[in-house]
């Protein structure tokens, strides 16, 4: 069982962010034992809490998350989306994943392009802010940011899993280029993802593939200047003057294996089962209930009834 420590910032399924204010209980016959008590940032509360319902965040230092999957990208949005965070989700369509990050950060707003699914979301989450902005407007986007004027610290994308490549990697692009540095990019985009993959950055680090090549910075007759791989930025020449017969010597086509499972925009797996960096996981639901062509409600005033049934019941402390 994995282990917490006093202090330590969680995820706790279907709930949102909280500190651990106690280690587990061990004590025999204690009415909470095999919990640990925890509380929650959105409100102050505490809560004795399953172990097997936490889940360490987890912060990369990467600036752009793929994922190809609405279970993925809601995981790993809640992995990587802190209290202090002011969020904006690009796409919010009806709202639910925007209501389930709410509870993890103190400002988030939602927008789709389409008037309709505003409307719906406003209706299911009457708390919540949705804008019907599209999301190339990047000065509207802007403008929606915390009346603070910090800014949005992580943007979500979310235009459809199977959204064009070209339509996807522009917004990518423009926000990579419009939002500060230190904003994070959580996308989901079956098609991006797969090309990032299938990418190898040319680099002239020693360690580098092209480096074995001979005449390369790390061949063992050194490095000479111009020659592929060994000149330092800027190499253009050098890079024209790779003979062609060690092209074959190129790694390059392992990517070719690809991914052939989860390709599908809701992969409809359980729950919070979704990875983000070095394997830690947040609880989220994604794709809960939904299943390719359609979402299942719980009814008017159904939101997050899942979600809270999930884990909302049991040893609350209050
Ligand atoms: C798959 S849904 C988003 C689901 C949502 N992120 C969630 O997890 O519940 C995709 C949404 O993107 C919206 N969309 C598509 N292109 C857009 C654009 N250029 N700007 C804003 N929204 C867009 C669509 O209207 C649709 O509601």
């Amino acid at each position: 069982m994995e282990s917490f420590t006093v202090g330590e910032i969680v995820d706790v399924r279907n709930y949102g962010r909280a500190e651990v204010i106690e280690p587990l209980v061990t004590e025999p016959g204690a009415r909470f034992h095999g919990r640990i008590r925890v509380r929650y940032q959105r409100d102050g509360k505490t809560y004795y809490a399953r172990p097997e319902n936490l889940r360490k965040t987890v912060q990369v230092k990467q600036r752009v998350l793929l994922c190809h999957s609405t279970t993925h990208y809601r995981t790993c949005a809640a992995s990587v989306v802190n209290w202090g965070d002011a969020v904006l989700e690009v796409g919010s369509h009806e709202g639910e994943c925007t209501w389930l990050l709410s509870r993890r950060c103190r400002y988030i707003v939602g927008v789709d392009k389409s008037p309709a699914t505003v409307a719906a979301a406003r209706r299911r989450y009457p708390e919540l802010r949705f804008e019907e902005v599209d999301g190339f407007d990047v000065p509207a986007l802007k403008a929606l940011g915390p009346p603070d004027g910090s800014g949005f610290s992580v943007v979500l994308v979310d235009i459809g899993g199977i959204a064009s490549l070209s339509t996807v990697a522009a917004l990518v692009g423009l926000y990579y280029k419009e939002f500060p540095y230190n904003t994070k990019i959580v996308v989901k985009s079956v098609f991006l993802k797969r090309m990032v993959e299938d990418c190898l950055p040319y680099n002239t680090e020693k360690n580098n593939p092209w480096a074995l090549l001979p005449g390369g910075a790390g061949s063992g007759a050194g490095a000479r200047a111009g020659a592929a791989g060994g000149a330092t930025d800027g190499d253009s020449a050098g890079a024209d003057s790779e003979p062609s017969t060690e092209r074959s010597a190129r790694p390059g086509t392992d990517a070719e294996q690809g991914e052939e499972d989860g390709e599908d925009e809701d992969d409809g797996e359980a729950e919070g089962e979704g990875e983000v960096g070095g394997g830690a996981q947040a609880a989220l639901p994604g794709g809960r209930g939904r299943r390719r062509g359609g979402r299942a409600r719980g009814g008017t005033g159904g939101r997050g009834k899942a979600a809270e049934a999930a884990g909302e019941t049991e040893g609350g402390e209050g």
